[in-house]
């Protein structure tokens, strides 16, 4: 697991954005595994800035978010399909067909989890994953003591999860408290891994993550340690605290 520190978020975006860019010039088709949250906003401002220019497409991308949670309002701003659409999808040439989020529709979550396991694999593992990561180390929806052999599946959203993330509702009681996730396995099975990590809220954990020299289930995102093409990008705050 390398890690690259960077000045500031939008250098942190800038360089994922490249590195999507990068790989999407490189092979057109490529399958990629992508993240919501506030740390890939600077990632997507980023490629869609690329985009623009005319310096990369997503004409034949295929791509796979990570997560969604379930029992959300389908006309909800933080319903992660509106999140996509409205921060990346809507913005650049990606085909409606090739865009995948677990349906937060489904009244099957656990069928709705196998469906979508089975269509990723299909595509023969992601080229690249770009995540963040929680204050408690959880990649995906992945909290603490998933295990590291899971695939895509429903899941409780740990406490402090929902508290971290009730910035983005009215309040707490509103934040969904189940979710579907891509496990750790389906994770790792992507060629390389960009994790993401910026900002003083994610010091304590990224560096708590950085002491560790095995990967255990306790800390979800030391699963990266038994990757060979992992690397964490990191802004000065979150290192420096
Ligand atoms: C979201 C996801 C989560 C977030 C994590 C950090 O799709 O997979 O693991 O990456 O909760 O969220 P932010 O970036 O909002 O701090």
């Amino acid at each position: 697991m390398r890690l690259k520190i960077c000045d500031n978020p939008q250098q942190v975006g800038y360089l994922a954005a490249a590195d999507i860019a990068l790989q999407l010039n490189t092979k057109k088709n490529s399958t990629l595994i992508l993240p919501t949250g506030s740390t890939p906003l600077p990632v997507y401002e980023s490629i869609i800035k690329m985009y623009k220019n005319g310096d990369v497409s997503f004409g034949d991308a295929v791509t796979f978010n990570l997560d969604e949670y379930i029992g959300i309002a389908e006309d909800h701003a933080e319903r992660y399909y509106n999140f996509m659409m409205r921060n990346l999808f809507s913005k650049v040439d990606i085909k409606p067909e090739n865009i995948n989020i677990p349906d937060s529709r489904t009244d099957d979550p656990d069928g709705e989890c196998k469906r979508y396991e089975e269509k990723y694999r299909k595509t023969g593992g992601a080229d690249l994953a770009v995540l963040g990561i929680g204050q408690n180390g959880h990649i995906g929806f992945n909290e603490p003591g998933t295990p590291f052999s899971s695939v895509t599946h429903v899941t409780s959203i740990a406490e402090s999860t929902v508290k971290a993330n009730s910035r983005f509702f009215d309040n707490e009681a509103q934040v969904p408290k189940k979710a579907m996730t891509m496990g750790i396995s389906t994770i790792l099975s992507a060629k390389k891994i960009i994790l993401l990590a910026t900002g003083k809220s994610k010091h304590d954990i990224l560096i708590k993550l950085l002491q560790q020299t095995s990967a255990n289930e306790s800390i979800p995102a030391t699963a990266l340690l038994l990757h060979d093409d992992a690397v964490i990008y990191a802004d000065r705050e979150a290192i420096t605290g």
